[in-house]
């Protein structure tokens, strides 16, 4: 009988919306490059009061990592013996996901277009996800995290409580990250970053690990024509109140 009433209890609360000695819930925002989805997940997790996580950082970081030590991703055996030995950790802080490789802070170099463009080569490669799945995951654990990415809601974590796709026409996209490109100090031309977009989205679309594509689950929201406000609201309709 009595372990009747405890399976009782269990089965009134949905296990994904169970908050029991968590922190909140696990946010994930998936969606293609210059979709807005750093801006708003920043803004989103500010206003909840959660970790903000940019799981994109991760990707850029095994791209630098690759590149200083000077690895070609084709070489399968050096990579992997690399991806064995390397120390990988990621600190959360107030809106920057900061990177730490073999004890170096490599925040400071992953904006690059360089980066940009390795780092959607390694994500396709399968040992470079399975190596980061466990790092990524772990954040996950407490809840009360916003966390962006391509393979959040339908991989990292898919029993996430709330889950977004942000996408935004390729015109707004190229707008948006050509600002962001000079804020930072590169040159490319709006011509050169829609063209950057476009390879990038068609890897991270058709790679056979973790393609970009909305769970099942996600709420789709395109921002073309709305502003970060706008977006911040509409999601933040979508965030169960707490009990
Ligand atoms: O979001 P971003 O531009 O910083 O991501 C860099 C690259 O990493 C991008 O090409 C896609 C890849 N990525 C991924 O495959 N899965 C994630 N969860 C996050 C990023």
């Amino acid at each position: 009988m009595g372990k009747a009433t405890s399976v009782k209890t269990d089965i009134c609360v949905h296990p994904r919306h169970r908050q029991t000695q968590r922190q909140g819930f696990v946010v994930t925002i998936d969606g293609p490059a210059g979709a807005g989805k750093s801006t708003v997940a920043r803004a989103l997790a500010l206003r909840l009061g959660y970790a903000y996580f940019d799981t994109g950082a991760l990707y850029r970081a095994m791209a630098w990592g690759f590149h200083q030590a000077g690895i070609d991703c084709r070489d399968t055996s050096a990579m992997e013996a690399f991806l064995a030995a390397m120390d990988i950790r990621v600190s959360l802080e107030e809106g920057v996901t900061r990177t730490i490789i073999d004890n170096e802070d490599v925040t400071a170099h992953l904006r690059s277009p360089e980066m940009s463009r390795l780092a959607s080569t390694v994500a396709e490669l399968p040992q470079v996800r399975e190596r980061l799945l466990p790092i990524q995951r772990q954040y996950g654990q407490r809840g009360g995290i916003v966390a962006e990415g391509r393979d959040i809601g339908t991989r990292v974590f898919p029993e996430a409580e709330v889950k977004f796709f942000l996408e935004a026409d390729l015109e707004t996209r190229t707008a948006r990250r050509h600002r962001e490109t000079v804020q930072v100090g590169y040159a490319e031309t709006s011509g050169e970053i829609r063209r950057h977009i476009q390879e990038r989205d068609a890897k991270d679309r058709s790679r056979d690990v973790a393609p970009l594509t909305p769970a099942d689950d996600a709420v789709v929201i395109d921002s073309s024509s709305l502003t970060i406000d706008q977006v911040v609201e509409r999601l933040m309709k979508w965030i169960p109140v707490r009990p």
